[in-house]
């Protein structure tokens, strides 16, 4: 296996990432004082999503609709064509698909859960079963919200924090054969492939292991599916990790992965560094069972919901996701982040996969119990020690059982989401700075508990307590240490 880094190395040794893009607009931000963090937590129920921007000072939450674009995008906005029918934005997005992964047709839709909507609407009925390497939060609530079941068939080693596994995303196919003979072929909705794999870290799944899916699929006539919203981290990966593919061009790996499976989605707030989404395929079965659904939910089939802009947007970034400069920028900087955390001692999930770099709250408040949420908790700290929004990757993002019991996460992440090209390698290091102090005041880190608890997806409306009074004694530690509050 090769070294991750295919790119320029330091003469001096030292292991950092070159950006290879320069800014040319950017945008002001702020660094409140610690006691204003505090009351902006409180105000948000120790909740990250409810933050306000204004008062965050590096947002990462998520990659999502926030990676900043090239100027070849933004260019391509300027030609889009605003008709409601018929656009010459939708065939250019439509052939750029095709050019990308060999598909003739392209459904398109809004963002990447109107996508799962409209696969959950057309193939899921009550008992059905869905296959997959790991659950996304939205893939499983449209799943279960009629009546399907999901099994997740990921290798062991995909829900190990740590490990030297380059593929930890990849379905274990024994398991997969498993899940399938308890469930009997013929409920099986389909099988889905996500790469990269969100909630295990970012980790990305072999272009082997989807051959193996794909001829299994085939054999047994079940219908494929692949998410591909996190496939620019993960065509990386593929590139650098997978031995036969170091030679390959880009486009040709990626060719090969579209021609595997039935049916593509992606969120375009994702792949293509734009906001949008859709759903590719070249078997016209499945086209026109989802299609009747487009105009009913999302708009006509020539826009689905999208500002054109966005499709052009999209277009062009589908291209520039051929250029290894611009697709190694986000796991280079996970990897330089995992890096100087562990070398301050931080647990992180690794290897480090693509999206961000995820934190082990199981290891870093080990004295918190999983039903008063330690990532939730570790996620609330990070913003009050740093002005850092990251998101809660565990327990609170899982949905309660049927009997209203917690479902504990098999893992418990803090993600800090590395957007592509939008922070600085000094950025990066005040964010290691910042979580090894928090690092050093572990103990002082407490649960929190629901104040209010919406039913469906209660992580981004939800909002929660401290179940003591952690967070001032943690603010108050902080003033100490940091005179100025900053
Ligand atoms: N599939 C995967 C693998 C995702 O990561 C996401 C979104 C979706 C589907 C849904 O796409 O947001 O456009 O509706 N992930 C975001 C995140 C929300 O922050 O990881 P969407």
């Amino acid at each position: 296996m090769n070294s991750d880094n295919l790119g320029v190395c330091f003469f001096s040794g030292e292991q950092i990432p070159l950006e290879m893009h320069k800014a040319r607009m950017v945008q002001r931000i702020h660094l409140r004082p610690v006691r204003q963090r505090f009351d902006a937590m409180k105000e948000a129920g120790s909740n990250t999503f409810l933050l306000h921007n204004e008062d965050v000072f590096l947002d990462m939450l998520t990659d999502s609709g926030v990676n900043a674009m090239s100027d070849a995008q933004y260019a391509s906005m300027m030609m889009a064509d605003d008709s409601y029918a018929g656009s010459r934005t939708y065939f250019r997005l439509q052939k750029a698909l095709e050019d990308f992964f060999g598909t003739k047709h392209f459904l398109p839709a809004h963002q990447g859960r109107a996508c799962e909507n409209i696969l959950a609407n057309t193939f899921i009925k009550p008992g059905k079963v869905t296959i997959m390497n790991y659950h996304f939060t939205t893939t499983k609530s449209h799943i279960t919200r009629l009546g399907g079941t999901v099994e997740e068939v990921v290798g062991d080693v995909g829900s190990e924090v740590t490990s030297d596994c380059m593929f930890k995303g990849n379905l274990d196919m024994n398991k997969v054969r498993d899940a399938v003979s308890r469930a009997g072929t013929e409920n099986v909705a389909f099988i889905r492939v996500e790469a990269g794999t969100n909630l295990i870290g970012g980790q990305p799944v072999s272009l082997a292991n989807m051959r193996e899916v794909s001829a299994y699929c085939k054999e047994q006539g079940i219908m494929s599916v692949l998410d591909a919203s996190l496939l620019a981290d993960n065509l990386y990966f593929i590139k650098v990790r997978e031995e036969e593919c170091q030679e390959r061009p880009l486009d040709d790996i990626v060719l090969e992965i579209g021609s595997l499976f039935d049916i593509i989605y992606f969120s375009g707030r994702k792949l293509g560094c734009a906001r949008g989404g859709g759903i590719c395929t070249n078997n016209e079965t499945y086209l026109s069972q989802m299609r009747e659904f487009i105009p009913l939910f999302e708009g006509f089939l020539t826009y689905g919901g999208m500002s054109v802009r966005e499709m052009e947007a999209i277009a062009v970034g589908l291209k520039e996701t051929l250029d290894l400069d611009v697709i190694s920028q986000t796991p280079l900087f996970v990897k330089a982040l995992s890096d100087e955390l562990q070398r301050k001692g931080v647990p992180v999930v690794t290897p480090s996969g693509g999206l961000g770099c995820h934190i082990d709250a199981m290891r870093f408040v080990d004295h918190i119990p999983q039903e008063e949420y330690p990532a939730g908790a570790l996620a609330a700290a990070i913003y009050l020690a740093s002005g850092i929004r990251g998101m809660e990757r565990g327990t609170l993002s899982e949905q309660r059982n049927p009997d209203g019991s917690e479902h504990l996460s098999e893992m418990e992440l803090v993600r800090l989401a590395i957007p592509k090209r939008v922070y600085t390698l000094s950025q990066v290091k005040y964010v290691a700075d910042r979580i090894g102090w928090l690092y050093e005041n572990r103990h002082l880190i407490g649960g929190l508990e629901f104040v209010e608890e919406p039913k469906v997806l209660r992580f981004f409306l939800g909002k929660l307590q401290p179940t003591s009074d952690w967070q001032e004694k943690l603010v108050a530690k902080f003033e100490q240490d940091m005179p100025n509050g900053l």
